[in-house]
């Protein structure tokens, strides 16, 4: 079948393992079903993968893509939840130790098909387009746990994205606007600051710039290129919610503010499937899109590929089929 994927892990040039081209048909065990997939969105995940990050090298070739919707043989269409318990598990899905991402130890979504269990896809409501549905299961996902579940904010309160223009970055930033907060977004360039607040933000900044006053809480995806800006931009009692660490993960700790102001560090990663069950009913209670920056064939998805590892983000990349 038609498939996008890893042939091999090259950590310094991701790009050079991509393929375009042909996957064996899947095998689909009890309990799992096959889904025939018709859009699904690009993350930093994937760069991740085609670098080696985060996957055993015997687990190559690996077809792409850790999120997605499509339609079931019945013709159910669906949005997929990539988050894969280990047999057995009945705890809280993102807590169990031996769960995987979708492209981490199973087969993925930039294909004609993939295969999951039968608990991990939920309906795909009919007023959504499956682009729409595609950005849901990863970067919005992974956003809604981070602002709703994880740090404890309150509309009113002002919280602060770091990044403007990427997946996670620009779920946050509507989120928050969506839910009430005061919305301030830093951004490398003009253009992503300006979409941010094409979005939604009240206010954006430069990255590492001064802000008016000290914030709430700090949305983190970038790591150490921002971590240091992060702390200082806290009120006391603040909290910084990560998931990620896009420019390097051992950024200093600076302990003493961390203790001195009391402020709290906590990580966040993906959510549960009755949290993406809760955030497919918010986008419709609130009216919310996901900012799409470029939807693509999935035969195209290099381009997609080259975008995000230049930078070129204006929202989700998005590839249909
Ligand atoms: N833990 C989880 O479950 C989970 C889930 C999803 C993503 N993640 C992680 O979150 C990170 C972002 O993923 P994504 O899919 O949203 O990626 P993306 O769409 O490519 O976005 C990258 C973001 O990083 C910012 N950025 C990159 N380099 C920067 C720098 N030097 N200084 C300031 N900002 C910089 C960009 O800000 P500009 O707009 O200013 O360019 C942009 O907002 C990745 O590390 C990913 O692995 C984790």
């Amino acid at each position: 079948m038609f498939a996008v994927y890893a042939d091999a892990p090259h950590p310094d040039d991701p790009l050079a393992g991509l393929v375009v081209g042909e996957r064996p048909e899947p095998q689909v065990p009890d309990g799992w079903v096959p889904v025939t997939v018709r859009a699904a969105s690009l993350n930093m995940h994937d760069l991740w993968t085609l670098r080696g990050v985060g996957i055993k090298a015997e687990r190559f070739p690996m077809i792409l893509g850790c999120d997605g919707a499509g339609v079931l043989a019945d013709g159910t269409e669906v949005v997929l939840h990539s988050v894969i318990t280990s047999p057995g598990w009945t705890g809280e899905e993102t807590l169990d130790p031996k769960r995987t991402l979708l492209t981490e130890l199973h087969q993925g979504t930039f294909a004609e098909t993939v295969v999951v269990p039968a608990a991990n896809v939920l309906p795909k409501p009919a007023s959504m387009s499956f682009a729409d549905a595609a950005c849901l299961s990863t970067a919005w996902l992974t956003a809604y746990r981070m602002l709703f579940v994880k740090s404890e904010l309150r509309p009113g309160q002002t919280m602060l994205v770091q990044g403007a223009s990427g997946g996670v970055a620009t779920a946050l930033v509507q989120l928050g606007r969506a839910a009430g907060l005061r919305v301030w977004a830093t951004g490398r360039s003009e253009a992503k600051r300006a979409l941010a607040e094409q979005l939604g933000a009240h206010a954006t900044f430069e990255s590492g710039a001064r802000l008016p006053e000290r914030v709430d809480g700090v949305f983190e995806t970038v790591g150490e290129a921002t971590w240091n800006h992060s702390m200082r931009s806290l009120k006391p009692g603040g909290v910084i919610v990560c998931s990620g660490s896009t420019t390097g993960g051992n950024p200093p700790a600076d302990l003493q503010r961390l203790f001195f102001l009391q402020l709290r560090v906590v990580g966040s990663t993906m959510g549960t499937r009755a949290e993406l069950a809760d955030l497919i009913s918010f986008m419709d209670v609130a009216g919310l899109k996901p900012s799409i920056g470029a939807e693509l064939p999935m035969e195209r998805a290099e381009e997609g590929f080259r975008a995000m590892l230049g930078g070129e983000t204006a929202g989700k990349i998005v590839f249909t089929r």
